[in-house]
């Protein structure tokens, strides 16, 4: 049994528990910490929902044990969960049923005899955030029953926003409401086993973290290739595309967290501003007389616009994207991030490139087959003295038999406890915004470098970055 962090009964409230997420994701990884007991007895979970859902209808239809094997679930766990969880009918523009909630959970604090911490867990689309938002304040829904001793959070998803406008409209309507802490943001690539690594890996290796800058390193490369599609996410996917799906958030993040400088102290506020300060220090592409178009190459998979049913989408299922910092320690190493679906193979890595000529590449490597390794070059034995490349590999798998704990386990925990180091903070999210936007506006005038690729294919050629002198 995986030792248990502290963690009060709590309630989480989760609107949209009907929704895809919460049954692909929130769900199955509310049995496993029930299953861990990594929640305590006494927890509530509400799930809120517009129409009249028994709750049968939910845990009966769902794969709640799809992390456990041959997904077979404990029946004991089950009950457990059921005795955890109930359903309450919500339409989020009445106030009088917001009224109805307050009451609710008033007196589910008075069965208990407590005041409890409340998680609001907004598992919806973010165009309905702001409405819900409002009026939860008008409502007295983000406070607690006693001032405040017990807290109220809010969990919300991404995408935060479209664009820089909308991410700060987002940011302003719910800090009208919530203070910056009481508002967990999720990027669920933060809470994966590999990237929670990235900074103590750093700190106590002392091979790397006396190298870990320009002189040394000549390239970081933070890719996440995808093998699946948009899985019918057409309406979403279309006013996304990858940009703003996965390099305004996840990537951004993990790079971040490779290329910020340590703080003396590894804690949350430390680190968040070490983050922040590290894309602030990112120079937005198109500046210093450089043309936009030799810092990315963006991509569509050849089926995409049959899929979407629309034959001039130039929305991007590929980008890859060339960064420089302006932070000295930083002068002359390239940043790349790369996303795709629809490609060959499901991998998300950061290869850290030290050297020029016959590199040394380090590889974080996030999933699948979690771990690092390293190529070095040595001489072959025999009576020559040619170099051959060989790796050095650890893997997760082989030197832990620890429970893996899904990147939602962590988000949930996290969140219920108040540990915001796994949540993006606002102005990290408002300074990636405002890096890629000048990206994100010149597509909108054109597509004519829009590059189409087969279908589990490698993707479209990136060897113009490749190659770049940036
Ligand atoms: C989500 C994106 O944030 O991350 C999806 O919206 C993407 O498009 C997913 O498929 C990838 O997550 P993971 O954990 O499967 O790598």
């Amino acid at each position: 049994m995986p030792e248990a962090p502290e963690i009060k009964p709590s309630i989480l409230v989760i609107f949209g528990i009907t929704g895809d997420l919460a049954k692909r994701k929130v769900l199955p990884a509310l049995y496993h910490l029930c299953k861990d007991r990594l929640l305590p007895e006494g927890t509530k979970v509400i799930g809120i929902s517009r129409r009249d859902v028994p709750l049968e209808e939910i845990l009966d239809t769902v794969n709640l044990c799809v992390m456990e094997k041959d997904n077979i679930c404990d029946p004991e766990v089950i009950s457990r969960l059921r005795s955890w969880v109930s359903m309450f009918k919500l339409d989020p523009l009445s106030d009088d049923d917001y009224e109805h909630l307050k009451r609710h959970l008033n007196d589910l604090e008075q069965a208990a005899k407590q005041c409890m911490d409340r998680l609001f867990y907004l598992s919806i689309p973010p165009q309905v955030y702001s409405p819900i938002i409002q009026k939860m304040g008008q409502h007295g829904l983000n406070a607690s029953c006693d001032h405040n001793q017990a807290k109220v959070r809010l969990m919300i998803e991404k995408p935060f926003g479209h664009d820089v406008t909308s991410a700060e409209f987002l940011v302003n309507e719910t800090e009208k409401v919530f203070t910056e802490e009481q508002i967990f943001r999720i990027d669920h690539y933060l809470a994966k086993e590999t990237a929670q690594n990235i900074l103590r890996f750093r700190r106590h290796n002392p091979v790397f973290s006396s190298q870990w800058n320009s002189r040394h390193i000549r390239r970081i490369h933070v890719m996440a290739k995808e093998k699946i599609g948009i899985e019918n996410r057409i309406n979403f996917y279309e006013q996304v595309g990858a940009m703003r799906d996965l390099i305004q958030s996840h990537l951004m993040q993990l790079l971040s967290l490779t290329a910020m400088h340590l703080p003396a102290e590894l804690n949350s506020e430390d680190i968040h501003a070490a983050k922040h300060a590290f894309m602030q220090s990112l120079i937005p592409p198109g500046t210093e007389g450089k043309s936009i178009s030799n810092q990315v190459v963006r991509g569509q998979y050849d089926s995409y616009r049959e899929e979407v049913a629309n034959p001039h989408s130039s929305t991007e299922t590929f980008v890859s994207l060339l960064l420089k910092s302006s932070d000295p320690d930083w002068e002359g190493t390239t940043f790349q991030l790369t996303t795709g679906k629809s490609l060959d193979e499901k991998l998300t890595q950061i290869q850290v490139q030290f050297g020029d000529r016959d590199p040394n590449i380090l590889s974080l490597r996030i999933q699948p087959d979690e771990g690092i390794d390293i190529n070095l070059l040595i001489e072959q034995p025999g009576f020559t003295h040619n170099l051959r490349q060989v790796r050095l590999n650890f893997s997760y798998s082989q030197d832990f038999d620890t429970i893996n704990h899904d990147a939602y386990e962590r988000v949930l925990v996290d969140a219920i406890r108040g540990e915001r180091l796994l949540f993006a903070t606002k102005m990290e999210v408002l300074t990636s915004w405002h890096l890629l936007q000048p990206i994100i506006n010149s597509w909108q005038n054109q597509s004519d470098d829009l590059k189409f690729y087969a279908a589990g294919s490698r993707g479209p050629s990136i060897l113009k970055l490749n190659r770049q002198e940036f």
